[in-house]
């Protein structure tokens, strides 16, 4: 099964390009040692689109990132395990806090190549390792995967269960699937699970010309259509919490964010962000 979501990350080094244009911590070495400008460069190639039509999304990747190590800080635990964590590297940064305990997980073939880019940054940076983070290979999709997973962190403890950037790329089915499992670790460890992720068609319909360049070079990389497993519409959304059994906090990524400093970096219209800013949600759910 995990051979299918391989071409995925393709996405999490477009994604790292386009960070370089933040101040995240890490980003612009990441892009460097990723190479990440011949993806983006052969992205555009193969496409047939101009830097314009994936650039401005730069502003939503490093929103995103802000809203969600906001969202960790607030919820006030000591654990995170990160879902689909591709290369943002935000365990690296925050757990500069020797006493936070950070799971990064991903596939297994992103994994390696993280472990090896983690070591190198840490390298360039002498930055010492406190053991409190930890790489970890595997699927959201299976149950056991995440649990050994989970179980680097401290039981009966709370935790954040956090992803972005993952719910996008799956089915319905496979939707419930995480958060039956995310749910579940709840359970167990009390705390909140903390995503971006979920689409409502109502809202991903209306789409500009250049959303819809965007939207058909990730598909291309991909091989999966981006929102395909949306919900129909925001009551269809709240009665899969109630379904799965989770209460919804829901926030704006923008306010939560603080400052974002790409759309200065890349000369884009300021209205951008406000624009954008309805659709994008941050939710904070805990297990009822
Ligand atoms: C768009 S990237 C986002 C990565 C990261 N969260 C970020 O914001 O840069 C999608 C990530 O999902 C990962 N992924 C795809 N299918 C997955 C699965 N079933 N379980 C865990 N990770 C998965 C990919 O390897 C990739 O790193």
């Amino acid at each position: 099964m995990t051979g299918a979501f391989d071409k995925i990350s393709v996405t999490a080094k477009l994604t790292a390009y386009m960070r370089q244009f933040s101040d995240i911590p890490f980003a612009t070495d990441v892009a460097r040692l990723l190479n990440a400008e011949e993806v983006f460069d052969t992205l555009l190639h193969d496409q047939g689109i101009g830097p314009g039509d994936l650039l401005w999304y730069a502003p939503i990747f490093e929103v995103r990132y802000k809203s969600v190590a906001r969202a960790i800080q607030n919820a006030g635990v000591s654990q995170v395990l990160e879902l689909a964590s591709g290369l943002s590297l935000r365990g690296l940064a925050m757990t500069r806090d020797p006493a936070l305990t950070y799971v990064e997980s991903d596939l297994e073939e992103l994994t390696d190549d993280k472990i090896a880019m983690v070591t190198e940054i840490r390298r360039l940076y002498a930055l010492p390792s406190s053991g409190n983070l930890h790489l970890v290979a595997a699927s959201a999709l299976d149950r056991d995967q995440l649990r050994t997973a989970a179980a680097r962190l401290r039981p009966r403890e709370p935790i954040a269960v956090v992803n972005e950037g993952l719910l996008q790329y799956l089915t319905s089915e496979e939707t419930e699937t995480v958060a039956r499992n995310v749910h579940e670790l709840l359970r167990d460890h009390g705390g909140v699970w903390i995503t971006t992720d979920f689409a409502v068609k109502d809202e991903v319909r209306d789409l500009s010309d250049q959303q819809r360049r965007f939207r058909a070079a990730v598909a291309a990389a991909t091989e999966r259509r981006l929102h395909d497993g949306a919900f129909p519409d925001a009551a269809a959304l709240q009665s899969f919490f109630d379904r799965v059994g989770f209460s919804a906090r829901v926030l704006s990524q923008v306010d939560e964010a603080g400052e974002v400093v790409s759309v200065e970096t890349l000369k884009l219209p300021r209205e951008t962000l406000e624009r954008l800013k309805p659709r994008l949600k941050l939710w904070v759910l805990s297990a009822v």
